[in-house]
């Protein structure tokens, strides 16, 4: 019966599904951009694009924030119905062309508060995912560095 005859579960085939099943469902919390910032500064949150094309679809969320939106950019604007007031008036989004590969979100005069883990996830030629993880330190905490 040669319709049926199974494909031998070979050790590396089996490594091979579950990499690819691992890297589907999951991010680990090391991968992605690492930005530090204290109170009252402006960051971009980067998102990877492919190379010279144009964002049809930009969707931005926070892990945890409720509503989850951060930004929504569809159909040629923002949609405003869609987004959390937390970021109210702080957010912008710069170019929609993708020359460079990635597109950046600012998030202005940031707090405690908008610390955690973003995703932002960009339809142009295709879909991609970034994560970037933001930690805004707190009143009087700073990172001294060097
Ligand atoms: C980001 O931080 C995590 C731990 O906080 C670390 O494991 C990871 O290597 C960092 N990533 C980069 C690109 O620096
Ligand atoms: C954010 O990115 C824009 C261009 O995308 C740049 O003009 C600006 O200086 C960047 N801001 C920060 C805080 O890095
Ligand atoms: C996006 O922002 C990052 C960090 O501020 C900066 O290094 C990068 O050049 C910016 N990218 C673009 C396309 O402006
Ligand atoms: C930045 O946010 C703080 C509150 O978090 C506010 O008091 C301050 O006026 C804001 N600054 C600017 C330039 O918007
Ligand atoms: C952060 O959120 C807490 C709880 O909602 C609030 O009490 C506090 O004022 C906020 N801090 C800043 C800097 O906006």
């Amino acid at each position: 019966q040669v319709l049926f005859r199974t494909v031998p579960l070979t050790p590396s085939l089996l490594l091979c599904i579950s990499l690819t099943f691992l890297s589907c469902l999951c991010f680990s919390p090391t991968d992605g951009i690492n930005i530090t910032a204290e109170p009252g500064q402006n960051v971009n949150l980067t998102c990877r694009a492919a190379k010279n094309g144009e964002v049809k679809v930009l969707k931005l969320i926070r892990v945890g924030l409720d509503p989850v939106y951060v930004l929504l950019y569809r159909n040629n604007r923002i949609d405003e119905t869609v987004k959390n007031p937390q970021f109210q008036d702080r957010i912008s989004l710069q170019y929609l062309s993708t020359a460079d590969g990635e597109v950046n979100v600012t998030l202005s005069n940031v707090t405690e508060n908008d610390s955690g883990t973003y995703l932002c996830k960009v339809m142009d030629k295709m879909y991609l995912q970034t994560i970037n993880h933001l930690h805004v330190a707190r009143e009087g905490e700073c990172f001294c560095s060097g």
